[in-house]
């Protein structure tokens, strides 16, 4: 069956119809197709094309496929070009010729705007549920070493010491962001397009705002047109989605590092781990560098809608027909790493002890003394030498920060007195970082609180 066939004098080719077909990956749509056409019965209804019988006859016919649907294996075998052409066949097969009357006024064009709506708004909430389970996992995890002091990096060269709980909450404004962004495609996808018809409205009087009403959307679209030539909704939800994958990828890596023998601060579970199948020896961390590999990939989906947009005339092209795939590869890449990231946290075990001598035994401390330095009435340029000479003779004679004492401070540069050695010791320096971002402990157990509070009124959010 073609919805399309009076025009034509023979039938596609088989290499045409093999390649043009979409049912084998917009099969994914089924549900969405079902429910749209279902408020479009209603629609119809509304408007006197269909009986309030017929009406009843073709929604019930709808929700039948709608549970058929439910058995994985219901597409197999089917040779329909796309989903939309499935769905009415089935629709046909149970209700006759009515079916005949579901598309009146209707465009496939506005059709797959309103399934991708659909399965794009599913998918955004799955997404915001589950960045906010990870922040909650983080949080979990600053809260069970809420005073554990690592090195912080730049250029990955030890830089300044931080509390566990900041550097964790680093991530968790990540996810916060990345929380907005994504309501924010969410609010964008979420706009009705039926009505639209192929490119220039449809030719009949359809209550826009009821059909809205129907499949909850708060909002109909403004311009045929552009319904018909509109992906902007799906770069915005792939957009958002490579941001969360990008910022997992980070994490991933921080915690491949962290893991490592070289660093050995942290053991990741045993579950979320596997071996070699030479090295006996091996505990491989493929969960987090999965979480990184996929980042590429999600990054591409977005990259492969961008390329196919680009230079389309309006309106409808079916080119477009290719951001089916990117669209469902990218939610599942990013739904499967978000619930991998999260189990991963859950099984981190820090071994405090470690990056807090790796703070003592490097000289993270020397920006401290610095500064204490400029706040004695030093300019900050001289106390910068000052401690720069302090760390080449350490360098030098293979001194460590707690080699030196308020004597022989003293004794290096008369601008130091004897109580700064107390900043010799990564944790006292911390204390001043107190302002609002910084990582003194008031600093940051303010901060986990906020965050908290924070995380409390993203999850009222959540739909
Ligand atoms: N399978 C098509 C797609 O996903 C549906 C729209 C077809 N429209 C058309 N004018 N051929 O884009």
């Amino acid at each position: 069956m073609k919805l399309w066939g009076g025009r034509f004098e023979t039938g596609p080719s088989e290499v045409f119809e093999q390649f043009s077909g979409s049912l084998h990956f917009d099969g994914k749509l089924i549900f969405a197709d079902v429910e749209g056409s279902q408020a479009f019965a209603r629609a119809l209804a509304r408007i006197g094309i269909l009986t309030a019988d017929e009406c009843q006859t073709l929604v019930n016919a709808f929700a039948e496929i709608g549970r058929e649907a439910q058995d994985p294996k219901y597409l197999d075998g089917a040779s329909d070009e796309d989903i939309h052409t499935f769905v009415i066949r089935k629709l046909g097969e149970k209700v006759g010729a009515l079916a005949g009357k579901i598309h009146t006024g209707r465009s496939r064009n506005e059709q797959v705007s309103v399934d991708v709506r659909l399965y794009l708004r599913a998918s955004a909430d799955t997404v915001l549920t589950q960045i906010t389970e990870l922040m909650s996992a983080l949080l979990a995890l600053a809260e069970k070493y809420p005073d554990a002091v690592i090195p912080g990096y730049t250029h990955l060269r030890r830089a300044q010491a931080v509390l566990w709980p900041h550097y964790l909450l680093a991530y968790f404004e990540m996810f916060a962001r990345d929380f907005e962004r994504m309501e924010q495609a969410r609010t964008r996808i979420n706009v009705l397009p039926l009505g639209s018809g192929a490119l220039a409205g449809s030719g009949f009087p359809f209550d826009r705002q009821a059909i809205a009403a129907d499949l909850h959307f708060p909002a109909i679209t403004r311009n045929s047109m552009d319904v018909s030539a509109d992906r902007d909704f799906a770069l915005d939800f792939l957009y958002a989605s490579s941001v969360i994958m990008l910022h997992l990828s980070r994490l991933a890596e921080d915690w491949i590092l962290y893991s490592s023998e070289e660093f050995e601060w942290m053991t990741l579970g045993d579950g979320v781990t596997s071996g070699s199948s030479l090295m006996p020896q091996k505990k491989n961390p493929d969960s987090l560098e999965l979480i990184r590999g996929k980042s590429g990939r999600v990054f591409g989906d977005l990259t492969s809608l961008f390329v196919t947009m680009k230079g389309l005339p309006l309106t409808y092209n079916r080119d477009m027909q290719e951001d089916k795939e990117p669209i469902f590869d990218a939610f599942h890449q990013t739904a499967g790493s978000l619930a991998m990231a999260k189990v991963v946290a859950e099984s981190i075990v820090l071994k405090p002890a470690v990056p807090a001598a790796a703070a003592e035994d490097s000289w993270v401390v020397a920006t401290d003394l610095a500064e204490e330095l400029a706040r004695s009435g030093v300019a900050f340029h001289r106390a910068h030498q000052i401690v720069g000479k302090l760390v080449l003779d350490s360098v030098n004679s293979g001194k460590k920060p707690g080699d030196w004492t308020g004597e022989t401070l003293a004794a290096a540069a008369p601008e130091f007195k004897p109580e700064m050695a107390r900043l010799l010791k990564p944790v006292e320096g911390m204390k001043s970082r107190a302002l609002v971002g910084g990582t003194a402990p008031s600093a940051v157990s303010a901060a986990l609180k906020e965050a908290a509070g924070r995380l409390t009124e993203f999850r009222q959010r959540l739909h």
